[in-house]
């Protein structure tokens, strides 16, 4: 690494450390706006720290790991899921809400971590999957048995019978004769499964695994909240709420058109996601009225001074639709819509006036006095250095830290940190596993591998033999904290 390049890097972490007070002068912040004063830091769990070995990332390696972050000025961390689950989806498929994955730690690790967090001045965000769960959940082991009305959990789930006029449904489950209709998931193929003890097909946006469930079911919604309050009742800070534009499905369940601007890869071996028009999958007006009572009956509960509790929500949609998701000031929903302008942008249209353009957009289009905020890259995009090209780098972070708003850091980004090169038969994400016409776009390995701390064996993150993915070999060149921080703070340093 370049000295220059280094103490370019010195200069974007005393940003980060300023970025806050910078803010705070321009303005008198109330207790109940902590978010607009912040640098979010996305931890992705998996790969931050491993402390017991295994090559995974854990809860006390985070908790290991604090003071680098009070270091470089971060005061709010957003962890990524560490709930009980099969690892489908690498902790998106959940199977106990109220209960840690082995994996990660124990609750007493989670209470240890969150304790000294606040000590630090730290703030903990957590991540909440409460579009779908994992199939290995109570809920829906019980649900999937009997649509009988004995069942509590009958309807815990989305159920629909086969097409009229299917023969034979337990053999010709997959044929278009019987699934209910066209609608194509997150992961590719049919939104569809056949359960034979019941009779029907369940819904499911993402993997067959993670079975949405149903919001018409009241049940389901106190379900969810109850949730959140365990947490909340935790001393959590607030959540960043995954995938929350497909909470409902329109009743009519009537076929999605086809999109006239999809042009199908070579080798596709099943319809696309993009395939489709999502007129009656996402974004529904009813997941406004859920928002606005997660807001009213929960966070708003859990709000006195000192301690507001944030509410994010994540979904991908131009600036008008994702606006609404501020609600309004007699019923306010997310304190922010995670604003994913920049990750939008690609190193081939990538220019000043893009840039211009998406800043604007978002800007002009936000309802009059909401906050804005700024998403450059997270564990499923690619990083600064790929998206932006490594020249362009330093650039889109310091973007990042000077626009209006508040930032959000993915982990190592502060580093220069960039993807990993995967082999497709090392491949762990079902995004590219289920998709091998066109895995290396689907595929987000690539953006989730180990934080790399120093240039002792696996970047210092694990004393394991093997990660669960592989280091990036450029911490050997430089690209590592401990190179950073003895750079940053080396008192006879003199900047050229
Ligand atoms: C969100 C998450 C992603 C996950 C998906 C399904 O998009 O960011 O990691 O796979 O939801 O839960």
């Amino acid at each position: 690494m370049t000295l220059h390049r280094l103490w370019t890097i010195c200069l974007l972490i005393g940003m980060i450390q300023t970025n806050f007070l910078l803010k705070a002068s321009a303005k008198t912040f109330t207790w109940r706006e902590w978010w607009k004063h912040t640098v979010i830091y996305q931890i992705y769990s998996l790969s931050f720290m491993d402390t017991n070995g295994d090559g995974f990332g854990d809860l006390n390696g985070i908790r290991s790991r604090l003071d680098y972050l009070v270091d470089i000025g971060i005061d709010t961390v957003w962890m990524t899921p560490v709930y009980e689950s099969p690892m489908k989806d690498f902790g998106y498929d959940i199977s106990n809400y109220t209960k840690i994955y082995p994996l990660f730690g124990t609750m007493e690790d989670f209470d240890a971590l969150i304790h000294e967090m606040h000590v630090k001045g730290i703030r903990l965000i957590m991540d909440f999957v409460p579009n779908h769960t994992s199939d290995k959940h109570k809920w829906f082991v019980e649900s999937r048995k009997s649509k009988n009305i004995s069942n509590t959990y009958r309807d815990y789930y989305v159920w629909k019978d086969p097409k009229t006029g299917c023969q034979d449904p337990d053999k010709n489950s997959r044929s278009d004769t019987c699934i209910p209709n066209n609608w194509v998931g997150h992961f590719g193929g049919s939104t569809w499964t056949w359960v034979p003890e019941r009779k029907q097909y369940y819904y499911h946006q993402n993997l067959k695994e993670q079975p949405d469930v149903n919001y018409r079911n009241p049940k389901i919604v106190e379900e969810m909240k109850d949730a959140l309050r365990f947490w909340l009742d935790r001393g959590v800070d607030g959540f960043r709420v995954d995938s929350i534009r497909y909470l409902y499905e329109d009743e009519s369940f009537a076929d999605e058109p086809i999109d006239p601007n999809f042009i199908p890869p070579p080798n596709m071996t099943q319809p696309l996601v993009q395939s489709l028009l999502h007129w009656y999958t996402a974004d529904l007006p009813e997941i406004h009225t859920v928002v606005k009572s997660w807001r009213s009956e929960v966070f708003a509960k859990y709000s006195t001074p000192p301690n507001y509790r944030f509410l994010g929500t994540q979904a991908y949609g131009n600036a008008t639709a994702l606006s609404l998701y501020y609600g309004s000031k007699d019923e306010p929903e997310a304190d922010f819509p995670f604003n994913f302008q920049m990750i939008m942008l690609k190193q081939e249209t990538l220019s000043g006036i893009e840039v211009h353009r998406l800043i604007d957009e978002w800007l002009t289009n936000i309802p009059h006095g909401a906050w804005p905020n700024w998403v450059f890259s997270h564990h499923g995009k690619d990083r600064i250095a790929n998206r932006f090209g490594p020249a362009n780098h330093r650039g889109g972070l310091i973007l990042n830290l000077l626009l209006p708003g508040t930032p959000n850091v993915y982990y190592g980004e502060e580093l220069g940190m960039s993807d990993i090169d995967i082999k497709f038969e090392d491949q762990q994400d079902p995004g590219g596993k289920n998709n091998p016409c066109c895995w290396k776009k689907f595929n987000r390995d690539q953006h989730r591998s180990p934080m790399q701390w120093d240039s002792n064996t696996n970047a210092g993150f694990s004393a394991s033999d093997k990660t669960w993915l592989p280091v990036h070999e450029n911490y050997l060149r430089g690209i590592n904290v401990l190179q950073l921080i003895n750079f940053c703070y080396d008192p006879h340093f003199i900047p050229c």
